[in-house]
């Protein structure tokens, strides 16, 4: 299965604030969830799928492998905690969710452990995120660009990551946008808002179907059930070909997520 073009992300969100926006979330018609084993929620997560009586096969699960847990005997054992918090026997897709920290575990370790899963049937598909050309070079190397479903990387209007995506699209490497509305700030960008009422849609809409219309999955997250639902009729969104322009000329190498000690050198 293709990775969805929407979803929901769940960074920053826990307890019943997780719980909520997630069954929400799936009340609404979403069925693709992002979760992470940092974002210490997977269990809440697992708890509201559960609550809300969908068919796990109808259901797209994401998460994230922590850095502490790349090496060979920590991945697969850490996946198998993740399984039972989120209260499921395999992942949809489960990411490496950042590149080692100085290399402290080469890629081709942690990216074999991660195969290995996906042999074992723990996770359906593998990818990487917040990986450079180099990086994604080497997961390559090690796995085979088959076998690599997703980049995910931060993507909004004011950082497009063109050398990233054009390299991941080369090698036929999904990629999946992170903080889409750059966490709200494009929705005050003077271009988005006149789109946006062209189309009598939401800055938040029209930057969606932005991304979307680009190749890219989202997973836009949110507290509130205005947002939510009105985040998903994105999909219905389309924008024309000028609309699309207009907004590629927004960049401007604004990065939001760049973690000191974790992030690497970013082309
Ligand atoms: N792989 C990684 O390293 C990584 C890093 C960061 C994020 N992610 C993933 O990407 C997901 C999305 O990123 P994000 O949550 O940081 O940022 P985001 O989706 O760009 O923005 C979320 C923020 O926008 C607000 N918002 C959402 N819909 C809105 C709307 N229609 N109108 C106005 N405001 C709206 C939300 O507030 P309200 O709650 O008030 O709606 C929230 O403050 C994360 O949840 C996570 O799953 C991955």
């Amino acid at each position: 299965m293709p990775v969805p073009a929407f979803g929901l992300g769940t960074f920053r969100l826990q307890g019943q604030v997780v719980i909520d926006s997630v069954s929400t979330a799936l009340e609404l018609g979403y069925r693709a969830i992002d979760t992470a084993q940092i974002y210490d929620n997977e269990a809440e997560v697992g708890q509201a799928i559960a609550d809300s009586g969908i068919g796990r096969d109808e259901l797209f699960v994401t998460s994230k492998i922590w850095v502490a847990n790349f090496a060979r005997d920590k991945l697969i054992p850490s996946l198998k905690d993740s399984l039972r918090k989120l209260r499921t026997d395999y992942l949809d897709l489960t990411l490496i969710h950042w590149p080692s920290p100085e290399n402290q575990v080469p890629v081709e370790e942690f990216m074999a452990a991660l195969l290995e899963a996906k042999e074992l049937g723990l996770t359906r598909q593998i990818g990487v995120s917040n990986f450079t050309i180099d990086l994604m070079g080497q997961a390559i190397a090690a796995v085979g660009a088959d076998n690599i479903a997703t980049n995910q990387i931060e993507l909004h209007p004011y950082l497009q990551n063109r050398k990233v995506v054009e390299f991941a699209q080369s090698q036929g490497i999904h990629i999946t946008s992170y903080m889409t509305l750059a966490y709200g700030a494009v929705l005050d960008d003077p271009v988005i808002q006149q789109i946006a009422e062209q189309h009598r849609a939401t800055p938040a809409q029209v930057t969606l179907a932005w991304a979307m219309q680009s190749g890219h999955a989202v997973i836009p997250s949110s507290t509130r059930r205005a947002n939510l639902e009105s985040n998903l009729k994105a999909c219905a969104l389309t924008l024309s070909e000028e609309d699309l322009q207009r907004i590629a000329s927004l960049e401007r190498g604004h990065r939001l997520t760049s973690p000191a000690g974790i992030a690497p050198a970013w082309d």
